[in-house]
């Protein structure tokens, strides 16, 4: 339990307010590059502001206000031009600094009015905005955007709640066993298709549901660039064996990765604020290849949206990622978090808090909040604080990295369906690629 003082600080996300302020001194992906290419002109609203998305006829990106300052029309109906987006009423032209460059009728006048206007940057197929003070760090190469041969795809999703509940979700690594565990049983049961759908001892469910068994206790620790944390489980309480099972990386201030780096399949989930009570939420999928085998070459990095509702409007349930945004959304709007009653399975949201509390006010001081990085960005950094181990190495495959440390390596036996992954536009080469690591293995174990 919180204050509705401490509830707000950490929740609100407006220009001026206390997490507001926090959140401008990151760059925020917002869009998928791909989007860009269906449309170059796209309206969007990122903490709270309405802005207006262009990629100019020249290549030049552009975020700038979504009025246009001669009789306020809405910019996402724009013409983009040479070098900015021209408004399609009169034509006046604006360039990606926000200023008004051209007034085609008004030739005869003078006039220096600028809008609003944000950096913008695009890496690994995602647009990226930087909307806090002067001078723009530097856009960190978080490891997942850059790792070499890979496949990506992107998810987009707009979830109808705040984004702290969605982050909350990464300090939470028990309620697998039942949102992904029990209720996804619960579901197929319903539905008629439990027999069929979980037949595969890979099926997500009998894994799940095994995690709940025998916790003793979770742990939770600050990294260098997040958090750590997992679960402490006994064998007197019915677990398998005495051990501590480290969960999922997080990332401050809104990314948390599942799967490691450079393995088969691997995910930073994004939880950008959108507004008060509207979360962005993006599945950053990447499926890598180990040395000796080849990810097909993407053009373009595509994009999709899971659907979260059926024709009935009713929630679909019997995938992982519309498993989570229900209970996001069913926790309210902004969460009163007056009212709840924690236990020791949420130290991690404790501490997720407190480190949030604590970066905000690091920003209210003058000081620069963690994760914001001078100058250049490194060439790639690690999430976890460390390169991911035996991934890259030309032996994976004698030492079966992929078989015993990979999550979901599988997706060619069809274990795609537990998530949002079955709807991508690359699920079939990922597939190939799969069946071809697989093979790699299988050989290396038969010759070994
Ligand atoms: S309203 Fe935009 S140019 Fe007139
Ligand atoms: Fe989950």
């Amino acid at each position: 339990m919180i204050t509705a003082q401490m509830n707000e600080r950490l929740t609100r996300v407006g220009p001026g307010t206390p997490c507001g302020e926090l959140m401008r001194r990151y760059w925020i992906p917002f869009l998928p590059f791909a989007q860009l290419l269906e449309n170059p002109v796209r309206k969007v609203r990122i903490l709270g502001e309405d802005l207006v998305v262009y990629r100019d006829r020249s290549g030049t990106l552009g975020l700038i206000g979504d009025r246009c300052l001669h009789r306020l029309v809405d910019m996402q109906f724009g013409i983009p031009d040479e070098c900015g987006l021209r408004c399609p009423y009169h034509g006046w032209l604006y360039d990606e600094t926000g200023a008004c460059t051209d007034r085609p009728m008004e030739a005869a006048t003078r006039f220096s009015g600028k809008m609003k206007a944000y950096p913008v940057q695009e890496l690994g197929g995602l647009v990226f905005a930087y909307m806090g003070p002067s001078p723009a760090p530097a856009l960190p190469r978080w490891d997942l955007f850059v790792w070499p041969n890979a496949i990506r795809q992107i998810a987009v999703n707009t979830i109808d709640c705040n984004w702290l509940q969605c982050q909350e979700n990464t300090g939470d690594p028990t309620h697998s066993a039942w949102a992904h565990g029990h209720l996804f049983k619960y579901v197929l049961e319903r539905e008629g298709r439990l027999e069929e759908r979980t037949a595969s001892e890979n099926h997500t469910i009998h894994t799940r549901m095994n995690w709940a068994k025998g916790i003793k206790d979770l742990y939770a620790k600050q990294t260098r660039y997040g958090m750590e944390k997992g679960v402490i489980y006994s064998k007197e309480l019915g677990a398998d064996s005495d051990r501590v099972d480290r969960h999922s990386t997080v990332i401050f201030p809104f990314y948390t990765q599942t799967g490691k780096t450079g393995s088969p399949r691997s995910e930073y989930q994004i939880r950008v604020p959108i507004d008060d009570t509207h979360t962005l939420h993006i599945c950053y999928q990447t499926y890598a290849a180990p040395p000796g085998i080849e990810a097909p070459r993407q053009d373009v990095i595509p994009w999709y949206e899971p659907p979260m509702w059926d024709e009935k409007g009713q929630p679909i349930l019997d995938f992982v990622l519309a498993q989570d945004a229900i209970v996001w959304v069913a926790q309210g709007p902004i969460t009163d978090r007056t009212q709840e009653t924690l236990g020791r399975t949420d130290i991690p949201i404790v501490l997720l808090r407190r480190q949030l509390d604590e970066q905000i006010g690091r920003v209210e001081r003058g000081e620069a909040p963690m994760n914001v990085f001078e100058g250049e960005s490194p060439e790639i950094i690690f999430g976890s604080g460390q390169e991911p181990e035996g991934w890259n190495q030309p032996d994976w495959a004698e030492r079966q990295i992929v078989l015993t440390q990979s999550f979901r390596k599988l997706y060619h036996k069809g274990l795609a369906v537990d998530d949002a992954d079955r709807y991508g536009p690359a699920l079939d080469i990922v597939k190939d690629l799969h069946r071809r690591i697989d093979e790699a293995e299988i050989s290396a174990r038969t010759s070994a």
